[in-house]
């Protein structure tokens, strides 16, 4: 496994096998590792897989959260090197967003500002301005995003079609711990206690999933009986919504998307769902 920290020599390597790419921020768990594992299927044990770890500060709205965003590089690469990555992409800032260079930028629109975007202004727009430029940089065939960030999967096929980069998208389900809860890089700020309480999101998800042949507003009723069993947890948003992420339909399938804070951490969760009665 190789571990390269330059724009120059990720562009030099040679075109010849079919390449797959997961973008992340470091901090990896199992779910970072399932997605390494999905595109490596995709490509094939000849094709090269490239992982990058990159801590883009232009995505996070709050200095302190950038701040705090754990940093575990040794680790990484280790984990990097048993999931059979070929090489791990390493820049730094400076690497990624040199200051003489006007980069292209990419808005996400109508989509940067619900759910996720409601509360974090700007944040889809630099997602999507940087995974351009990792894409751009890394040349893959085939990239692999997790599901736990459904919007972020949803913006990043927009920008794809806007940009008319030839990469084919694929998105992987959540990988959860055994009580449900989603793995997550911030699930290492809970305590102990807010961790027990934590897989009340899931449970959330799935109590919406058992009514919704009910409807939506019966669904998101459902969910957020659940969630309010759990004082501690703060609801940011419980919605329901289309694939697409545009308004829910009356019957079909659907998405489920949760976030709350628990004890100051910010928690982000959905499941499908299939709206209306089905026979
Ligand atoms: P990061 O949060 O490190 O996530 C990297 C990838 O891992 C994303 O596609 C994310 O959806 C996926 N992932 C995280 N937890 C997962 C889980 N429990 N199950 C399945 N997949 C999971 O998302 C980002 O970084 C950044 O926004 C990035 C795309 C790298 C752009 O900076």
């Amino acid at each position: 496994m190789r571990v390269i920290t330059t724009v120059e020599e990720m562009k030099a390597l040679s075109h010849e096998a079919r390449r797959g790419a997961v973008f992340t921020m470091g901090a990896l768990h199992e779910g970072h590792a399932q997605l390494m594992r999905e595109c490596r299927q995709l490509i094939g044990a000849d094709g090269l897989l490239v992982v990058s770890i990159f801590v883009n500060p232009t995505q996070f709205g709050d200095a302190s959260d950038l701040e705090n965003y754990p940093r575990t590089l040794d680790a990484d690469i280790a984990l990097c090197e048993r999931n059979g990555v070929d090489v791990v992409f390493a820049p730094s800032v400076e690497e990624m967003m040199p200051a003489d260079v006007v980069l292209p930028q990419f808005s996400a629109g109508e989509l940067g500002t619900v759910l996720e975007g409601k509360s974090r202004p700007g944040h889809f727009d630099a997602v999507a301005t940087v995974v351009h430029r990792l894409i751009t940089i890394t040349e893959p065939d085939v990239s692999c995003f997790g599901e736990k960030d459904f919007q972020q999967v949803v913006v990043v096929r927009q920008m794809v079609a806007d940009a008319q980069l030839d990469v084919n998208i694929v998105g992987v389900p959540t990988v959860r711990e055994t009580d449900g809860l989603a793995m997550s890089s911030r699930n290492v700020h809970l305590s102990a206690e807010e961790r027990r309480i934590a897989s009340v999101i899931s449970r959330s998800l799935a109590a919406a999933a058992s009514v919704a042949s009910s409807g939506a507003d019966a669904a998101i009723a459902a969910g957020l009986e659940v969630l309010s069993s759990e004082p501690a947890v703060v609801v940011d948003y419980f919605d329901i919504r289309g694939t697409d992420l545009g308004e829910a339909p009356t019957t079909g399938e659907a998405r489920a998307l949760v976030a709350v804070t628990l004890g100051g951490v910010r928690l982000i969760d959905n499941a499908p769902l299939t709206l209306g009665l089905v026979r």
